[in-house]
């Protein structure tokens, strides 16, 4: 069967992570067109793949024919490149957050449906091969809290000190842990979130809040808490506290379960990175159904939601926002 011809629309961090992924499945998919607006990065790509370089992705659209398309670009630099890939009905994978203006992610959301295009989003950590177990353990055990924590660190890339380029922590990376709290623990229906300064000092251009608390009701009735900076070590967990035992679990899918006779724990054992770049392939080869894909834009949206509703309970003085 003949190769996927996929373009990328930003040759930056994120896109190196995929690149990886794209050399395991050589004889599947080919990258035949690199867009960025560096031209450095776009020439370095077409070169590592034999594509060709664009620095303007609206000449890429209309010089290529593309059956994928990658969108790595910065939360903020989403300014039309989806509209035109709904347009030309090529299926799409988007890292997240997918914007950082809401009502541009609706409409991309709306002219997903509308047209049943094939999309992704890159929530990766859901492919870890523990959630199901994690999913399984909380739906047979009554939660009563989730209490949930992810400090730093500070990504150096420009745009991510800048509020209004990345959304800050809550948003551009811990969007991670609240999509894995809805993946394990159903819906959150309403948040309520403060956010402090006067920790970080001495970052040039930097504006996001240092640190967030947020309390959540989740549809199911359980409550929870997230605590999140952009400082410390990188520590992470998720922990559901039930009256018959815990369980605690972090978004690279390794976890613990604590009962009164009973305590195990593990990690996940599947590359869940490549797993989520090659569902999406596999699904636009046809090889396998559109809904193995476990973070399509339409779920994805739900995540970004909750964390732009962190967002603007920060910005009200921690009143509650409903989802
Ligand atoms: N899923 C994950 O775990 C994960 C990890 C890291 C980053 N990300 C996400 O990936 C996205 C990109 O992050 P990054 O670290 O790769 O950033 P980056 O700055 O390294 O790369 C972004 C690239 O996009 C390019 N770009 C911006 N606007 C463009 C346009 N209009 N046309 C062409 N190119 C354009 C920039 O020039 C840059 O090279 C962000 O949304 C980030 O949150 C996801």
């Amino acid at each position: 069967m003949k190769k996927t011809r996929v373009g990328f629309i930003g040759c930056g961090g994120i896109a190196q992570y995929h690149f990886g992924h794209f050399d395991k499945m050589k004889d599947k998919a080919q990258i035949v067109a690199a867009c960025d607006l560096i031209e450095e990065r776009a020439q370095e790509t077409a070169k590592r793949f034999g594509a060709k370089a664009y620095l303007d992705y609206k000449e890429m659209f209309a010089k290529e024919k593309l059956d994928a398309l990658f969108i790595c670009v910065q939360p903020a630099a989403h300014d039309g490149m989806e509209l035109i890939a709904i347009d030309k009905k090529i299926p799409f994978f988007v890292q997240k957050p997918m914007s950082l203006d809401i009502k541009y992610a609706k409409k991309v959301a709306a002219g997903i449906k509308k047209n049943k295009l094939i999309t992704a989003v890159g929530l990766q950590c859901r492919y870890c091969d523990t959630c199901q177990m994690a999913q399984r353990w909380a739906a047979n055990h009554p939660i009563g809290v989730v209490t949930a924590h992810r400090l730093g660190g500070m990504p150096m890339v420009w745009w991510w000190r800048v509020k209004e380029q990345s959304g800050g922590q809550a948003v551009e990376q811990t969007i991670h842990d609240f999509d894995m709290m809805r993946y394990i623990f159903g819906d959150v229906v309403r948040v309520q979130s403060i956010a402090r300064h006067g920790v970080i000092t001495g970052v040039e251009n930097y504006n996001v809040d240092d640190a967030s608390s947020t309390l959540l009701t989740f549809k199911n009735g359980a409550i929870g808490t997230m605590s999140t900076g952009c400082f410390g070590n990188g520590e992470h967990s998720i922990i559901a506290y039930s009256p018959e035992g815990k369980m605690t679990f972090t978004i690279f899918g390794s976890y613990k379960i604590e009962q009164p006779h009973m305590k195990i724990e593990g990690t996940a054992s599947n590359d869940y990175g490549q797993e989520c770049t090659e569902t999406f392939i596999d699904a636009v080869r046809g090889d396998i159904p559109a809904d193995e894909i476990l973070s399509p834009y339409s779920e994805a949206m739900k995540s970004l939601e909750l964390v732009l509703a962190v967002n603007k309970s920060i910005d009200n003085g921690g009143q509650p926002v409903d989802l």
